[in-house]
């Protein structure tokens, strides 16, 4: 979490800085804070408790000028926010301004050495302690900043990407990464840095991606060098990045979160485009083709992702059980990562995540690597630090998710498993052709029945008015319908800060059922699937105890309509598909529930978009 921007070059700084800290918005935004060499050669650092429009109040009439300056949005790990506590810090002499993302386990240790020298801190950041670090090492050994930096870093024990300015060189950012994001921009006769390439993409598409442990030395009207801890020269690609600015706008919708569950249509269309082919009957995702022969002599998989991405995670085990007959076990990654697995070469990891930078499924995904796993992933955000350390996988192309609350990428995750599931099934020989035929065709129609949904938008919006007064919900479904309940109650709580579960309907005996009462929404998944009368008797179990029966079910269902408070009906779609269709409603009711609340939906409180710290 927390965003990083920089700049250098011949433009004035600020503008361009607080535009990419709105960008980054997402990734925190407790504190914001901005540091420039100003044209008079001064470091100013200005920052304020909330967000970047905070900053930019704070900053009204102060010195903003600068060809030079970092800034940075929070998300606070170590220290309450506050302005105090906002990034950039100043080291003792006011000489170095410091940004950081990530986390300096070791920091009361070096704090403690500091103090001891003379230090005095004014934060309670880990932070504020790298940069003290910095300005010692290079007092003491009076060596220059590259060094210096190169020196502390070997010292610090945890994550971080930085970015330090020197007053007394107005000519140079220095940067560096281990374990969190860092992407550094090439425009003509200027650099930008950034923690992902949407600050950047207005400027240039010229980009490079650092790797763990690198330093960049961006420096004015020279060429970008990127040295390592131990000021080895480290060779690097300049990519080009794909990112259409349109795309990072809102386009007339109030928040991110409704544009993005209205692109969901498209967002699938994107993610099938050239890996399913109706008209030839096929799907194919080429990198499990490329892989097939690992792929097939796998004894078991192993998904891990965190959040919404586990959610998926569960789909696809359904899924790629029931097509492929191959047994797959769906983890944490914060769980797994730390409880010495048995796994070893003959199994695969499915690592999904839509930032590609989730420090907990980084680090199991690493942990799967180092015992010889296979590991394919299942990203969204293209180039970040997952995609590149596993084996293969399939970007989901939803393009940038912006909404701290996923929901685009959790559709676009669940049909790229669709298509490992078929595409694995059909090698495998395990899909009758039938089977194989109608999936395709049904999984290629799944669009079209995204855009009937939406259509509900506004009775789920008049609907939504009713249940602002519930301070509890249940989630409840079965089968495929399971995953889809834990992330309706997840979409819930996390904009809407009202308490929400998911359960498996029938476990509700086991215990949940005390909670109802006539107060309690209880949202069913009743579709007319294999469960449906399993799930219909758990509706009257739930009625015959006055709970408020929100029911999903399939159009021209009569039955449960009979019994449940409210139906939202949805078109038809083969169960183990339903799931792309049955969390757009749950998307929309939480998102309209949450607005009636007048909640910060896209930017609720104490989430962040991408957790790149455990
Ligand atoms: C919920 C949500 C989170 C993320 C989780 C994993 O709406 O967004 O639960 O799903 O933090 O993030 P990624 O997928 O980026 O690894």
């Amino acid at each position: 979490m927390c965003g990083i921007v920089g700049y250098i070059g011949k433009k004035q700084a600020y503008p361009i800085l607080i535009k990419g800290l709105k960008r980054l918005e997402y990734r925190g935004y407790d504190s914001a804070g901005v540091a420039l060499i100003s044209d008079n050669k001064q470091l100013n650092v200005y920052k304020t408790k909330g967000k970047v429009a905070d900053l930019e109040a704070f900053a009204t009439h102060k010195d903003i000028s600068g060809t030079v300056g970092i800034a940075h949005t929070r998300w606070a790990t170590h220290g309450e926010p506050c302005s105090l506590n906002a990034h950039p810090h100043f080291s003792s002499s006011e000489r170095l301004a410091l940004i950081h993302n990530g986390i300096i386990e070791n920091y009361a240790t070096l704090k403690e050495k500091l103090q001891a020298k003379g230090y005095v801190f004014k934060s309670s950041t880990d932070t504020e302690v790298l940069v003290q670090l910095i300005e010692y090492i290079q007092n003491s050994n009076h060596i220059d900043l590259l060094t210096a930096v190169q020196l502390a870093l070997q010292e610090v024990i945890g994550a971080y990407a930085i970015a330090v300015l020197d007053r007394d060189n107005p000519d140079e950012i220095v940067a560096a990464r281990k374990s969190s994001p860092l992407v550094v921009g090439i425009g003509t006769n200027e650099f930008f840095l950034a923690s992902d390439a949407t600050p950047i993409v207005e400027y240039t598409d010229q980009v490079v991606y650092l790797e763990d442990e690198e330093i960049a030395l961006i420096r004015r009207d020279k060429p970008l060098r990127i040295v390592n801890l131990n000021n080895v020269e480290c060779s690097h690609e300049v990519k080009t990045v794909a990112l259409n600015l349109g795309q990072l706008e809102k386009g007339g919708y109030p928040h991110f979160m409704l544009k993005e569950i209205f692109e969901q249509p498209d967002c699938i269309c994107d993610c099938m485009r050239g890996r399913i082919n109706v008209n030839e009957n096929h799907v194919i995702l080429f990198s499990v083709i490329d892989h097939k022969e690992r792929l097939l002599r796998a004894k078991r998989f192993i998904i891990v992702a965190c959040g919404t991405s586990w959610h998926a995670g569960l789909i696809g085990k359904q899924l790629i059980e029931s097509f492929c007959r191959i047994p797959v076990e769906v983890e944490y990654a914060s769980e797994f990562r730390y409880r010495n697995p048995v796994i070893d070469e003959n199994d695969v990891v499915i690592a999904i995540s839509q930032s590609g930078e989730t420090a907990d499924t980084l680090a199991a995904v690493e942990l799967a690597k180092s015992r010889g796993a296979f590991i394919f992933g299942i990203c969204n955000v293209i180039g970040s630090s997952i995609p590149r350390i596993t084996d293969t996988g399939a970007y989901i192309h939803v393009g940038p998710e912006i909404g701290v609350a996923s929901t685009k990428a959790f559709t676009g995750q669940v049909t790229v498993l669709v298509m490992l599931a078929l595409t694995l099934a059909k090698e495998r020989g395990t899909l009758s052709e039938a089977e194989y035929l109608s999936m395709v065709r049904e999984l290629s129609a799944i669009p079209s029945k995204m855009k009937e949904v939406l259509q509900l938008n506004d009775r789920i919006a008049q609907l939504s008015k009713i249940f602002t007064y519930a301070h509890n919900f249940i989630y409840l479904g079965r089968g495929y319908s399971y995953p889809v309940a834990l992330e309706g109650a997840l979409k819930l709580k996390e904009i809407s800060y009202i308490h929400a579960e998911g359960y498996p309907a029938a476990e509700m005996k086991h215990g949940p059922i005390a909670l109802i009462d006539a107060e309690m929404p209880v949202v069913v998944i009743a579709t007319r699937n294999g469960l449906y009368e399993k799930v219909l008797s758990n509706i009257q179990e739930i009625k015959a105890r006055k709970g408020r029966v929100i029911a999903l079910v399939t159009r021209g269902d009569t039955v449960i309509s009979r019994i449940a408070d409210t139906c939202i009906e949805l078109p038809e779609t083969p169960e183990c598909l339903e799931p792309l269709i049955t969390t757009v409603p749950l998307q929309m009711l939480a998102y309209h529930i949450a607005v009636c609340k007048g909640m910060d939906v896209d930017q609720p409180r104490n989430l962040a978009k991408s957790v790149t710290v455990e």
